[in-house]
């Protein structure tokens, strides 16, 4: 799904979620692991006004596992709870409800000694469009699927999913923008498919994803499109454009006169990147955080 953000869409976004809020225990946060900067909204921390919250890193299957780990420990000494999942396949997501009770552990604790029967602890899952969101949903539901209905107090629009006895879950997520004002942001989401690539120019996106193989991921480049020379200098554009040249001779985007085709080669390189025919990737690390020029 793309949405084209205006700020009255961003408003009415925002609103949305901050109606549910009082219906919340907790929020799960979920990011892209391989850009887990770029798939957060600006404006979270803000919108969500310290209701306690999960931070969830999808697609762990398609990102670089030694930076997922990083980045874990990146939100947690920020202090965040932080796990990554697959959701396609479903790993990982059985930790979602047992960190969200850790989270709660106070609250359930206090009202345990009040003599209170702690209810469900109520959820709400929350991200940029393709992060995930729908396919997290039905994983975490399984058959449970068809809701449990109302509540008082709660609108006969919300259903809630049961999740196991001790989580349930708003059925629809909240959906969230990202941060458009950083062109390099645009870039990384078009890189992974987040965004359409319409939006940007093909061979500016497939460009950055070059460049940020050369300088990361050389192996796995150079052995799928069988290149010979890394670029002594990745921040001199010729060198880029001549890998990607290198790439369209290998994939025969070839026209009259022997020039290769860079859309073409773009378009190739991209839909192998994202099918992860070049194997597992991720777009920022956190070290980047110590050096802006590299965000
Ligand atoms: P959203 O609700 O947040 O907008 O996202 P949605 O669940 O629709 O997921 C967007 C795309 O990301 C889907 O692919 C989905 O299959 C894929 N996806 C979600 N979670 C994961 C994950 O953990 N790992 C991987 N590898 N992919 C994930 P699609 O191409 O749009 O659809 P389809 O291929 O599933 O048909």
């Amino acid at each position: 799904m793309t949405i084209q953000w205006f700020p009255g869409h961003m408003t009415r976004a925002r609103r949305q979620i901050e109606e549910k809020l009082k219906l919340l225990d907790l929020v799960i946060e979920l990011i892209d692991a391989r850009l887990p900067l770029s798939s957060r909204n600006p404006m979270i921390d803000d919108i969500l006004q310290g209701k306690p919250r999960l931070i969830v890193l999808n697609k762990a299957d398609l990102a670089d596992p030694s930076v997922t780990r990083e980045w874990i420990e990146y939100f947690r000494e920020e202090g965040h709870a932080a796990i990554q999942v697959d959701a396609s396949s479903g790993q990982g997501i059985k930790e979602i409800p047992v960190k969200a009770k850790e989270l709660m552990r106070e609250k359930i604790e206090r009202q345990i000694a009040k003599g209170m029967n702690p209810r469900a602890i109520r959820a709400l899952i929350v991200g940029i469009p393709n992060v995930g969101k729908s396919t997290l949903i039905n994983r975490m539901a399984g058959k449970n699927i068809a809701a449990t209905g109302d509540r008082p107090g709660v609108t006969k629009a919300q259903q809630w999913i049961k999740i196991g006895t001790e989580l349930e879950l708003l059925d629809t997520p909240g959906i969230l923008w990202p941060k458009f004002e950083d062109q390099n942001v645009g870039y990384r989401l078009a890189v992974t498919g987040a965004i359409r690539e319409e939006i940007l120019n093909l061979e500016d996106i497939a460009f950055f994803g070059v460049k940020y193989l050369v300088q990361y991921y050389w192996e796995a480049l150079s052995e799928r499109f069988d290149l010979k020379e890394q670029p002594q200098d990745p921040d001199n554009p010729d060198e880029i454009v001549a890998v990607m040249e290198a790439i369209g001779r290998k994939r025969g985007c070839i026209v009259s006169g022997g020039r290769v085709d860079l859309e073409k080669a773009s378009g190739i390189f991209l839909r192998e990147l994202r099918s992860g025919k070049l194997g597992r990737y991720t777009l920022e690390a956190p070290f980047h955080l110590n050096n802006p020029a590299l965000l």
